[in-house]
């Protein structure tokens, strides 16, 4: 193996490693065909924007932008649709353009789109009535109904999960190209919620500010700013089902080493984390910037062998630690681990999932997560990066552009029973449009009651 390649490693070594939460495929046959197509169907991205991504978070990284990283906790087939992909890009575009205005910093987009079709689960097989089924491991690997036929890992999926993710990519590139992202045209990513929502004053206040910053900036300038007429938007998705992660991993002209083409920003999931395991040994050979799951069952020197082991030249942007240890935990469980991270001399990017450490089941079963303890847990996070010396560079949330009633509170207040009007998710609760908006708006009056955006 040449040497822009790390030792030992290569797309299949990952082989040789304890692999958990990967589906047995009953017919192998289709299986290799399946991979072997997805190896040679065009790719999802380019080197050239993995690149571009890897040197934005280097500048999150030293505080010069801040992260939005949100989406799904799982895409399915079927929310592979115009209006869904429309509307949760409107609700990211709003999210990014209140940070932009109250952080006074670039803000990066990452979605958790287009190729979030892969979920860890608790158990291997799930039993009902005395018969036992593989579990339903998200819509690239089997489908959700208890049906043998269904539960089976179908490898075809692999080929519609791609096709899907294009059609998502193709979409979202179209509108942000085409001057969907404009800022000089808010009024485009309105959703129609906007108007009477109760966040809608404030909303609109930023919006106006912006347009007035915008016009006088270009009146200075006598003509129009460009810049201001796209914004970049990047993929992510866990990197969990390693055959078809490793088929579309390839080498490109004129650059070293080799990329995973089918997102920009892949991530290792706090369950498929271990030192040891296939998941670590297939992202520590790939040139993309990865983030890594940290929950507060990790230990300090754990963490710090991830980060040895994923980034060991120290490259700038390379690896994003993403902690999600609840609110009430937060406090006690990220200070030594921001500090060996630190004593290691390790150059990383802090982001902050409020989500999977503050998920609570009701007594009727509904799985749930309180806003005032999502928006705890950011405020903490803020507040311990700062104690410990460190910077937090981001977040990374499950939400939708849609009106759902998955989680409890926020501006309307939802409470339990509201919960049943307009509950979608398969997987975790997510933040309707308006919470997600209003995190944002609360995010921006943490920022400014902690003295300032930029620090
Ligand atoms: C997720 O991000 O949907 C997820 C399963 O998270 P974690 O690995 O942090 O539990
Ligand atoms: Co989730």
């Amino acid at each position: 193996m040449s040497s822009d390649t790390p030792r030992g490693w290569s797309p299949q070594s990952w082989q040789q490693h304890a692999a958990v939460q990967q589906p047995e495929y009953p017919d192998r046959a289709t299986l290799e065909r399946a991979l072997g197509e997805l190896a040679l169907l065009p790719p999802l991205v380019t080197s050239w924007e993995v690149n571009n991504l890897r040197a934005l978070l280097a500048q999150a990284q030293e505080g010069r932008c801040f992260v939005l990283q949100g989406g799904d906790c799982a895409e399915s087939f079927a929310d592979c649709e115009s209006g869904l992909i429309a509307n949760r890009l409107k609700v990211l575009l709003q999210m990014s353009l209140v940070l932009v205005h109250g952080l006074r910093r670039k803000v990066v987009r990452i979605g958790r789109f287009a190729g979030q079709y892969a979920k860890p689960r608790s158990t291997d097989t799930e039993t009902r009535d005395g018969l036992t089924l593989p579990s339903y491991r998200g819509d690239l690997i089997n489908a959700p109904e208890f049906t043998p036929q269904a539960r089976a890992a179908d490898p075809l999926r692999l080929l519609e999960g791609h096709k899907r993710s294009a059609l998502t990519m193709n979409f979202t590139r179209g509108l942000i190209d085409g001057g969907f992202a404009d800022l000089h045209h808010p009024e485009y990513w309105d959703l129609d919620w906007v108007h009477h929502a109760p966040l809608a004053e404030q909303y609109r206040q930023r919006v106006e500010a912006i347009g007035e910053s915008l016009r006088f900036m270009e009146t200075l300038a006598g003509q129009t700013i460009g810049d201001f007429n796209r914004v970049d938007f990047y993929t992510s998705h866990e990197a969990l089902l390693l055959c078809a992660e490793a088929a579309q991993t390839r080498r490109v002209p004129r650059q070293p080493g080799w990329y995973n083409l089918s997102t920009h920003f892949p991530w290792i999931g706090m369950r498929t984390a271990a030192l040891d395991g296939a998941h670590v040994e297939y992202c520590r050979g790939i040139r993309n910037p990865m983030g890594v799951k940290v929950g507060p069952g990790m230990s300090a020197q754990w963490l710090r062998q991830l980060c040895e082991v994923l980034n060991p030249d120290n490259e700038p942007g390379r690896l994003t630690l993403i902690h999600r240890m609840g609110a009430a935990r937060i406090e006690s469980a990220l200070p030594p681990l921001i500090e060996a991270v630190r004593a290691g001399g390790h150059r990383v990017l802090w982001l902050c999932d409020p989500m999977h450490g503050n998920t609570q089941t009701l007594a009727s079963g509904v799985k749930t997560r309180a806003f005032a303890d999502i928006l705890t847990e950011v405020e903490r996070a803020f507040a311990v990066h700062a104690q410990c010396g460190s910077r937090l560079g981001g977040v990374h949330l499950e939400l939708t552009g849609e009106d759902v009633t998955e989680c409890l509170g926020g501006a309307r207040d939802l409470s339990e029973t509201d919960l049943a009007r307009a509950y979608r998710s398969a997987v975790d609760p997510r933040l309707n449009y308006e919470q997600a908006l209003e995190l944002a708006l609360r995010i921006v009056s943490i920022r400014g009651a902690a003295g300032g955006a930029a620090d």
